[in-house]
């Protein structure tokens, strides 16, 4: 195992020869404690001590689960259609998976980190990136629902967001790839990377009262590969820190051509310097096309609107906002302890963990203690930021979060396990099995002024042989680690959905109390809202056809409807009256391309359907909402186009065509 580590070779290449050689924890199906079953034992009617919000990876989505239990509490759509949720099919959701590309339904979705005041969680909000094409979401934690979706020009791959400051004040985005810009012409030779390629790193403001993100500015950086981030806190404060790969600007063959320098660059920025610069109207307004989407929980539905404009900051040109600090070697992540004080870079493909000091990195910049620069970037050198390093803590370290008791826990892929060391002498003080190769942990508030640090969750990249075999694909898996005492005990196993990425944890009190358990119908300010039974109706309007319907326990009002022709376009207005916590409506009507709706109590969703045949088609409740679930159905008519059948409709008696029809 020892000689592995040539500089050329890749991480997977490595894990491959780790395989062969058999790396494999041993005692891997006794690992537990005796008292593992009872901590993780949560009574049926009780509830679970924190809230875990884990990333779908490629699934687009965000999952929560309880903790200690692993119980699975809920799935939330942010990224991608959710037809649990009808996300994305609703006429309401739509507008939210909308980006200057066009409707994008299916995410990849990494990264979290939930809402601070004074580096403590608030519990207000939860963000989200997605890669692909790149955007952050803030999501709401009183309803567990996507409140708003914005869109990173001149971006492409947002993997170093969605870090927050430690009072919110702004989200951050940086690329993974570096592209082109946005406003400059991007039909250019892949090979001349060095010359058009460039990075950024863009500053979403989040409003104190009511979270609305707008881009504040873009810092615009050299080419390179910007991977992970945190920002400072404390001492620290007014900072961010990014982890970069790639310093060789290779575009082609990474693994090898982006592996060969000693050292990459954790990247420390000023960003309170960054945004006085902003506000003096320094930065350079370019012209860029990106969506703003945003859902209100007042008209019940999503608005996307197309901006058309950033501000762009070169680093270059204000030498005062960024500098490169050495990093052993393709750093990924860069984590901060919750004193402020310190930065820990994790080479994943380094042998030792550097972990730098605030105080030093100041002290290096105000004497210019530097080694050139890089792009025009002051390069701090790494003797003079570097608090120690710890030495052979294991193969691949790949992330930290802390415990809030000076102890630092990084998990190492290759070799395959935590480590738990200290912050202060930089020693190994326990290190534990992973099964298998962890990418992200968490520890609750692990990456904020006041970790919980009683648990800790591994997030692990391949299963194997931890759960039944379900064909070609396995769950991946969460463990959770008892962190209380000297030594980490494994507690459980849970799989998760999608791939998890980093995740969140947090004391289920901070959200649960604040949780939506209706909408008040009185409220709601949806333009297709029918406000009681009475006011039901069908209207047609050309060829399209609007119904009103309400939904009650158990019945739709109308049930019955006539007078739809082929060609219409019938758009289904479904308001659930109901004011009771947890009783959500469904619909469906046969053949709808669409899908189906799930609609919460006070709640208006919308559903098209376009019928392509004559016929009668059935509607029904999806969800089952009482005991007559079974009976709430009804059936729309659809007659030929030039059909004469009058717009009819109603509830409890025949209509008129069909008494007519009795009396001949
Ligand atoms: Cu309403 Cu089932």
């Amino acid at each position: 195992m020892k000689k592995i580590f040539l500089p050329v070779l890749s991480l997977t290449t490595a894990f491959v020869l780790l395989s062969i050689t058999g790396c494999k924890p041993k005692n891997a199906g006794d690992a537990t404690g005796s008292d593992a079953a009872s901590r993780v034992y949560v009574p049926p009617g009780k509830y679970d001590e924190l809230y875990n919000f884990v990333s779908g990876g490629f699934s687009g989505q965000v999952s929560v689960y309880g903790i200690p239990s692993g119980r699975l509490l809920r799935v939330i759509p942010v990224f991608s259609v959710d037809p649990e949720k009808g996300w994305g099919y609703s006429e309401e959701t739509k507008p939210m998976l909308n980006t200057s590309h066009g409707e994008v339904p299916w995410g990849d979705q990494h990264h979290l980190d939930l809402s601070q005041t004074n580096g403590e969680i608030d519990g207000r909000w939860l963000f989200a990136n997605e890669n692909n094409t790149p955007r952050v979401a803030r999501i709401d934690l009183k309803t567990f629902r996507t409140a708003e979706i914005i869109e990173i020009p001149n971006s492409a791959g947002n993997h170093s967001s969605p870090f927050i400051t430690e009072n919110t004040e702004y989200v951050v985005a940086g690329t993974r790839f570096s592209v082109p810009m946005d406003y400059e012409n991007g039909d250019v030779p892949i090979d001349s990377y060095k010359k058009n390629f460039k990075g950024t790193i863009s500053f979403i403001s989040v409003a104190p009262k009511d979270g609305n993100m707008k881009i504040a500015f873009q810092l615009l950086l050299p080419g390179m590969n910007f991977d992970l981030s945190h920002s400072g806190k404390g001492p620290s404060s007014g900072w961010f820190f990014f982890s970069t790969y790639n310093s060789e600007q290779a575009h082609t063959l990474l693994e090898v051509n982006a592996s060969k320098r000693d050292k990459d660059y954790i990247l420390a920025v000023n960003w309170k310097k960054a945004e006085e610069y902003f506000k003096a109207g320094k930065g350079k307004k370019v012209s860029v096309k990106y969506a703003h989407n945003k859902y209100s929980d007042s008209t019940h539905s999503a608005t996307s609107t197309i901006e058309t404009e950033t501000t762009i900051i070169d680093t270059k040109d204000f030498p005062d906002i960024a500098y490169m600090i050495p990093c052993p070697k393709s750093p990924h992540g860069c984590d901060v302890d919750p004193t402020g004080q310190y930065i820990v870079g994790s080479g994943k493909l380094a042998a030792l963990i550097p972990v730098f000091s605030f105080a030093k990195i100041q002290q290096a910049i105000d004497a210019k203690n530097f080694d050139g620069d890089y792009g025009g970037i002051p390069v701090i050198k790494y003797e003079a930021a570097l608090h120690g390093e710890v030495k052979k803590p294991g193969l691949g370290p790949l992330h930290t979060e802390f415990d809030g008791k000076g102890n630092a826990y990084t998990t190492f892929f290759i070799s395959s396990e935590i480590v738990k060391w200290s912050l202060q002498d930089l020693k190994v003080i326990d290190r534990h099995p992973t099964y298998y190769s962890p990418g992200h942990l968490c520890i609750p508030g692990g990456d904020t002024k006041k970790p919980y640090g009683k648990y800790l969750i591994a997030y692990n990249k391949i299963t194997k042989d931890r759960y039944l075999p379900t064909g070609p694909e396995l769950a991946q898996s969460a463990q959770l680690f008892d962190i209380s005492g000297d030594k980490m005990k494994l507690l459980s196993d849970y799989p998760t959905i999608g791939e998890p990425h980093y995740a969140q944890a947090v004391p289920a009190e901070l959200i649960a109390k604040n949780s939506t358990k209706i909408f008040k119908i009185e409220e709601n300010r949806n333009p297709y809202v029918t406000m009681g039974e009475g006011k039901s109706k069908v209207v047609r309007s050309g060829n399209r056809v609007d119904v009103y319907m309400t939904m009650i326990r158990s019945h739709f009002n109308p049930d019955n409807i006539e007078g739809v022709k082929l060609g219409d376009d019938v758009y289904f207005h479904l308001t659930n009256l109901e004011q009771d916590w947890d009783v959500p409506h469904g619909f469906a009507v046969k053949g709808a391309p669409t899908g189906e709706l799930l609609v919460m109590p006070g709640e208006t969703q919308t559903l098209k359907w376009t019928p392509q045949t004559v016929g009668i088609y059935p509607i029904y409740c999806t969800d089952f909402c009482s005991a007559l679930h079974q009976e709430m159905q009804g059936y729309v008519r659809v007659s030929a186009k030039g059909s004469n059948v009058p717009i009819s409709f109603s509830l409890g008696k025949n209509s008129d065509a069909a008494d007519s029809l009795l009396k001949k």
